[in-house]
């Protein structure tokens, strides 16, 4: 019986990994892979670090005692610290010793371990870590890219302990969830360096900007999505496009030249108008459409200036010819959901930046402008989402910077 029942979970191992394989986005791909992990054991909670310059550093958290008690979202998983690669810590032993390790009380820990337990998390959120069992994430070249730990396993509401089926079967999926995070990595390290190549030119498009950018969208999305009632499945897929397609919205900025890009000081209406080109730009480098997620950054990085009033730019293009000329603005729902979206995550981002020509405005005077402009040039729904999950706005603006 029990060998059957661990046959049965290695087969679903293999359909999962196929399926985890599809997934883009470094975040949606962790998140998928600590949810799986953790049903395995119906763990309460879990958490993902990725080595970062030898460093491990908090990736993604899930925790459903503390997700249900706060319904604004998981600011958690914007929360920003690093742990050394060595005895001192649990995550820094495992990545060190490359080995799983249960632990059933971490409350209990004796001398006999190098090891504490970080309370911190604890403190600071109000929750009560019991069991842990932490696993190294692996590539199949014997690398260590990281290390997943999942927290209190639980029988009906019980918290109970880890046994050695648990460790193998998710030291298992480990090894096989090791490569596909590995290749979304690379993923979105290329997609950073695309943006660090159009920010050698336009210094207002940062790697930070366009990182709080790809957060801010796909946490409006999801708040706004939910209010809608799409499903849970439909927004994953969503996001996990998104974030990408969000951080490019301005890629086509590498078309316009650099005396317009640095200038300081106002543009001429002939400079501006220049500058309005690099929605089009923009789109032309997702014009193959091979997939919906090029079909999604075409629309970001054409329509991310429209206004819900109709009044932005570049408008309904007149496509019979080759030379695009612009029409009158887009208006409410001609613009696509996700360009409504994005305008607002670059605004917000924006004012509160400080750029050559201004300075950055207070939080109170940014926020005071997007009330102020509900119904005007943002999508009134869309700036409703943003402000029901604003505690996890302010989280990933104190992420990267
Ligand atoms: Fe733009
Ligand atoms: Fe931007």
């Amino acid at each position: 019986m029990e060998i059957k029942l661990l046959g049965e979970k290695v087969g679903d191992i293999l359909a999962i990994t196929e399926d985890i394989n599809h997934i883009r986005d470094i975040d949606s791909l962790l998140d998928r892979v600590l949810l799986e992990a953790r049903k395995f054991t119906n763990a309460d909670a879990g958490s993902i670090y990725l080595v970062k310059n030898n460093y491990l550093s908090f990736d993604y958290v899930q925790n459903d005692t503390l997700m249900k008690a706060d319904q604004s979202g998981n600011h958690f998983l914007y929360s920003k610290f690093k742990i050394k690669i060595d005895e001192n810590s649990i995550a820094g032993y495992v990545a060190k010793t490359k080995l799983p390790l249960v632990i059933n009380d971490v409350y209990k820990l004796g001398n006999e371990v190098p090891y504490v337990f970080n309370q911190s998390f604890d403190k600071q959120s109000n929750y009560r870590t019991i069991a842990i069992l932490t696993i190294p994430l692996i590539t199949s070249r014997d690398k260590i890219i990281g290390v997943m730990q999942i927290i209190n396993p639980k029988k009906k509401s019980e918290i109970i302990t880890f046994n050695n089926t648990d460790k193998q079967l998710v030291t298992y999926f480990a090894s096989q969830a090791a490569v596909a995070i590995e290749r979304a990595i690379m993923t979105r390290d290329t997609i950073l360096r695309m943006i660090r190549m159009a920010e050698m030119r336009d210094p207002k498009e940062t790697g930070a900007h366009v990182n709080r950018v790809g957060a801010y969208a796909i946490e409006i999305y999801n708040s706004w999505a939910v209010k809608k009632k799409h499903t849970i499945d439909e927004i994953k897929k969503k996001k996990d496009i998104l974030r990408i397609a969000a951080m490019l919205h301005d890629v086509g900025k590498i078309g316009i030249s650099d005396l317009i890009l640095r200038k300081n000081g106002k543009l001429t209406e002939g400079e501006f108008n220049e500058m309005k080109m690099h929605t089009i730009y923009g789109m032309e480098l997702f014009s193959e459409k091979s997939s919906e997620s090029d079909e999604i950054a075409g629309e970001i990085a054409l329509n991310h200036h429209e206004k819900w009033d109709g009044t932005g730019y570049p408008g309904i293009l007149n496509t019979n010819s080759d030379i695009y000329s612009f029409g009158r603005g887009k208006k409410g729902e001609e613009i696509p959901i996700y360009a409504r979206i994005v305008a607002l995550a670059d605004v917000y981002d924006a004012l509160f930046s400080k750029r050559s020509y201004k300075d950055s405005w207070s939080e109170a005077s940014v926020l005071e402008y997007i009330k102020s402009e509900r119904n005007k040039q943002f999508d009134p729904e869309v700036v409703d989402a943003f402000f029901s999950i604003y505690k996890v706005i302010t989280a990933i603006r104190e992420k990267y910077i």
